[in-house]
């Protein structure tokens, strides 16, 4: 199947990409593995005719938003992000009206419709920069409600406004579980994603996007970590550093959208050429406008 992936890939001109929490093989498969950031970045700027997105729905769409001369094609066409979901643009537009005056920041775990609606995206690693950056004092931050809490939290200085979004697989995590690995593990770091309740990102020595988690574990002296993100992150961390011990938060740190993919969803999409993003073009022009923004920033 590897085989026949990579002859498929040269014929068709293109390249696959995968987010960190795709399953080993998928991972294994791919020309470059990472964060939304990364990924959206590495999208825009290389130039292959046809891109295979492993990964959930938004990041696909906001991939075929910055590079619409390509062909985009998400393996599994049903994975989708819960959180996403949790925003729609016409909900967006009405909650706009109670905020004149106010920025809107959207998390890119959103439709290519909700960020048509918003001044500027952010992803898990630029959230900060990004709010940091805007003028306004007001900021509406969507749909991540824990994001949007830490964030608040980081940069006192603006009035974050939370949509009351979250991620199923981040959100349900409690405290009281994550209090028992740590006594269980007292000289392993906690790394989290800021998904996770503000509580627990409270208890953290780090907090960051996959790659910033994965990066930090690799620079890091220490040589055991709890990993508070989808398990799928493991792979890198293992491979990366052999000498070292990884525990994960929980184990109920899986999001069953981004396992949907595998080599042969792979496979079929690429020799069918089949599961296409294709976008209105008046919407795409005005999300990628808030997509843009953010890469200006960092
Ligand atoms: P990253 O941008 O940190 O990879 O996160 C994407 C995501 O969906 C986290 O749940
Ligand atoms: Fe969406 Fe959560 Fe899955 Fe990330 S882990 S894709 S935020 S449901």
């Amino acid at each position: 199947m590897i085989k026949k992936i990579i002859e498929l890939k040269e014929k068709r001109k293109a390249v696959i990409v995968a987010h960190n929490y795709q399953i080993d093989n998928v991972q294994e498969i791919a020309d470059v593995v990472g964060d939304s950031f990364a990924l959206s970045k590495y999208c825009a700027s290389n130039d292959a005719k046809v891109i295979v997105f492993c990964g959930v729905h938004f990041m696909a769409e906001s991939a075929k938003i910055l590079s619409p001369e390509k062909t985009v094609l998400l393996p599994e066409i049903d994975a989708g992000c819960p959180m996403a979901d949790m925003v729609t643009a016409e909900a967006l537009r009405e909650e706009k009206k109670k905020y004149p005056g106010a920025a809107v920041v959207c998390y890119i775990n959103s439709s290519a419709e909700v960020k048509a609606e918003t001044d500027i995206c952010c992803t898990s690693s630029n959230a900060i920069n990004v709010v940091k950056a805007v003028e306004e004092k007001d900021v509406m931050f969507v749909p991540d409600m824990n994001l949007g809490s830490y964030v608040a939290k980081m940069v006192p200085e603006k009035n974050v406004i939370l949509w009351k979004g979250f991620c199923v697989t981040h959100h349900k995590i409690k405290t009281d579980e994550v209090k028992k690995i740590k006594e269980l593990h007292p000289d392993a770091l906690l790394l989290v994603h800021p998904e996770c309740r503000p509580e627990i990102v409270e208890l953290a020595d780090f907090a960051g996007s996959t790659k910033q988690i994965i990066d930090f574990a690799n620079e890091s002296n220490n040589k055991k970590f709890i990993i508070g993100t989808e398990m799928g992150v493991l792979y890198k961390l293992k491979n990366n550093n052999p000498d070292k011990t990884f525990y994960l938060m929980s184990q109920g740190l899986v999001c069953p959208n981004m396992k949907k993919t595998t080599l042969k969803s792979v496979y079929d999409s690429l020799n069918e050429m089949k599961n296409v993003i294709e976008l209105d073009e008046d919407i795409r022009i005005r999300a990628k406008k808030s997509l843009d923004r953010m890469l200006e920033i960092k």
